[in-house]
């Protein structure tokens, strides 16, 4: 019979379990889930060397061991600390975690900025997350905030630098996704920054995984940037046969339009395969795609708020109390927003707006001043019949 393996038990915040040998605790936590588990901001299962970087994950070990459980003297980054056998360790219960996570996160915001309403991450930026589970409401920091210009890694990338938390998960990912890494962290303390040498572009089958890593704003899609917010977008997961990647990916869709494509991520926000760049830049058509199905999206994400399975509507109870009249418009926003053509009713669309829905788009849904739909007759130009207002 082979040897039985020894497992170890470990408590953490007073629930115990056995894990192997040569687990870290930040693992450990996740096998237990939920609230114990400390925050993770360069910490990747999926990367080789990743974790010991940012400090979020801290936690107390208030004994080490059963053979010696004298408390470590210090709080200790779970991601890079094995357990023990008997080790107990304190996460969500011990104020100290709690004031050092807020202290991290105070810290990772002394540069970052707070620009969260323009950014293109915001609803599902880690940090963001980070900083509203554990942040303080205020900042001590009175100096200059350090600031770089945006820049273009080849034609699919941008990086933000001043958004850039130097978690080295980007350059983990493209060292061991791709055959040559071209960008690193270079120069050290306040002047650190992930750069390419000599303005190279990142042009790997593979590299557009480091989006997908990067838990900050700091690299984007090129070509998903300030099209839509992530919240107003529906993932679904979908496949196709790639002879590159496993082809199993999550499109963000507003109707029919794909946004974006990015690779599934798990509960802990880790991408589950690694896709290609065909499949994450070049397939944006739905016919591109076999769609198995709406994602499921955790409740307590912002996304889940345009998430459509199992909606239920509030009762409406206003036609109920005005006898069937319509309530009076006490604010017309189109008189001082030009953000919505005040001639779109998007009431009237028998699907979600698009872009295009704005710009034109003859296939577009919906009606609207601009658009010209297509199969209902010919004008002088042969475009439109329906609409008095195109020429
Ligand atoms: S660019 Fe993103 S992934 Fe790369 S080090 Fe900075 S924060 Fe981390
Ligand atoms: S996740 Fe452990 S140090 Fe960053």
């Amino acid at each position: 019979m082979p040897d039985e393996k020894k497992l170890f038990k470990v408590t953490i915040d007073n629930i115990t379990i056995e894990v192997e040998p040569g687990t870290t605790i930040l693992q450990a936590a996740r096998k237990i889930g939920g609230d114990v588990v400390p925050p993770a901001m360069c910490y990747y299962s999926k990367l080789k060397g990743s974790g010991g970087k940012c400090r979020t994950c801290l936690v107390r070990v208030a004994a080490g061991s059963t053979a010696d459980p004298r408390p470590m003297p210090k709080l200790v980054a779970s991601c890079r600390t094995n357990v023990m056998d008997g080790m107990i360790v304190e996460s969500m219960t011990n104020n100290a975690v709690l004031d050092a996570r807020k202290a991290v996160v105070e810290f990772l915001l002394i540069n970052h900025p707070l620009d969260c309403p323009v950014c293109d991450q915001a609803g599902e930026c880690d940090l963001q997350d980070l900083s509203y589970d554990h942040g303080r409401e205020g900042t001590r920091y009175e100096f200059k905030r350090r600031t770089f210009e945006r820049h273009n890694l080849g034609p699919y990338i941008q990086l933000h630098m001043t958004r850039c938390i130097l978690c080295f998960r980007c350059v983990y990912a493209a060292d061991q996704l791709t055959n040559k890494r071209v960008h690193g962290i270079l120069d050290r303390g306040d002047h650190s920054e992930i750069a390419t040498y000599i303005e190279k572009s990142l042009d790997n089958d593979f590299i557009g995984n480091v989006i997908d890593v990067c838990p900050v704003g700091a690299l984007t899609d090129r070509t998903f940037r300030f099209k839509n917010r992530v919240w107003f977008t529906k993932p679904v997961d979908a496949h196709r046969n790639c002879p590159k990647c496993s082809g199993k990916v999550r499109l963000w869709m507003r109707g029919d339009e794909v946004l974006r494509v990015t690779a599934r991520k798990d509960e802990w926000g880790e991408v589950e395969e690694f896709i290609c760049n065909e499949c994450r830049f070049e397939k944006k058509k739905g016919t591109d795609w076999i769609i198995e199905g709406p994602t499921k999206v955790a409740r307590h994400s912002v996304v889940s708020a345009g998430h459509y399975v199992g909606v239920k509507k509030p009762h409406e109870a206003l036609p109920e109390v005005m006898g069937g009249r319509k309530p009076k418009l006490v604010f017309d926003i189109h008189s001082v927003s030009d953000v919505n053509e005040a001639e779109v009713d998007l009431s009237l669309l028998p699907g979600p707006a698009t872009s295009d829905t704005f710009d034109g788009n003859p296939n577009a849904y919906g009606n609207n001043v601009t658009d010209v739909k297509l199969g209902k007759g010919s004008n002088v130009k042969g475009t439109d019949s329906t609409n008095p207002n195109t020429p």
